[in-house]
């Protein structure tokens, strides 16, 4: 990735937008879509529109920039990712987080949808992602060093961020949801795992899995941001599964959680 591939998303972007850092850049994943209470929305973008970036195309992604007030807030929030998988390379995927760095916002919420591995979980319920596994072999950051997004070797040792969990938990608890702590399995999809596949991930460590969150994690890190993950479980993974998976039961398991995200999300918001 080459940082010059992004100044025309930025330059397309009004000025007011990098006037005032936002106090917290979301991206919002499969299913999360309806999770955004806003008071004053100060812009809306489709990404069809942001050079470089594209309109998703995975369903249960609205693809829409919005800039917004929440409780007196300044909030940046892309709902929808473009993923690896998508064949679009790099530069959409880390586009987002890329013009987050550029208004120099601090604290990034990355959210996905993800499948069950740890047998404690159910369908629903939330897992704060406390670290990462990342399956792929992939990193954005395979090519030339760019200092502008931190060390040649940047250190992972704790991508997200222990007091952004802990607002997360606090949340979680006075709204009584079904919440732990995990590790995120990141498989490059698009095909959903073996059986396998998925012992073998729980022999390694991983609670849950999924296909996306990671390179944005650790580009935020890598760049100096706090960065709080949250997964919506959506289905038991396979071969725990007794059906086979299907993104519609994804996209159907946001669609009944839309009302515990909105109260997770502002809750959070509100304790920043
Ligand atoms: N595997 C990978 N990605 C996912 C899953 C899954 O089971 N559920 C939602 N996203």
């Amino acid at each position: 990735m080459n940082p010059r591939l992004f100044d025309k998303a930025a330059g397309y972007l009004p000025d007011f937008c990098f006037e005032r850092p936002p106090d917290l850049g979301i991206m919002l994943g499969s299913g999360w879509g309806d999770a955004l209470l806003t008071d004053e929305v100060l812009l809306r973008l489709p990404y069809s529109e942001i050079p470089g970036l594209g309109a998703s195309t995975v369903k249960g992604h609205a693809g829409e920039f919005i800039l917004y007030t929440r409780g007196g807030k300044r909030i940046a929030a892309w709902c929808g990712r473009r993923h690896y998988y998508e064949g679009v390379g790099w530069e959409p995927v880390m586009l987002p987080v890329e013009i987050l760095r550029r208004m120099s916002c601090g604290t990034l919420l990355l959210t996905n949808a993800s499948g069950g591995i740890n047998p404690a979980l159910r369908p629903g319920d939330f897992v704060i992602i406390r670290d990462h596994i990342n399956l792929t072999g992939f990193s954005p950051f395979i090519g030339e060093h760019v200092a502008e997004w931190g060390e040649r070797f940047p250190d992972m040792t704790e991508v997200y961020t222990k007091r952004l969990a802990e607002l997360l938990h606090a949340s979680a608890n006075r709204l009584g949801l079904r919440v732990m702590d995990g590790v995120y399995a990141y498989s490059v999809g698009p095909c959903y795992e073996t059986p396998a596949e998925i012992r073998a991930y729980k022999a390694q460590g991983a609670d849950v899995v999924g296909m996306s969150t990671v390179p944005e994690a650790v580009f935020a890190k890598s760049c100096g941001m706090k960065v709080a993950g949250l997964s919506l479980v959506t289905n038991l993974a396979a071969g725990i599964s007794l059906r086979p998976l299907a993104h519609e039961e994804v996209v159907a398991a946001g669609e009944s959680a839309k009302g515990l995200m909105r109260g997770f999300m502002d809750d959070f918001i509100s304790r920043l």
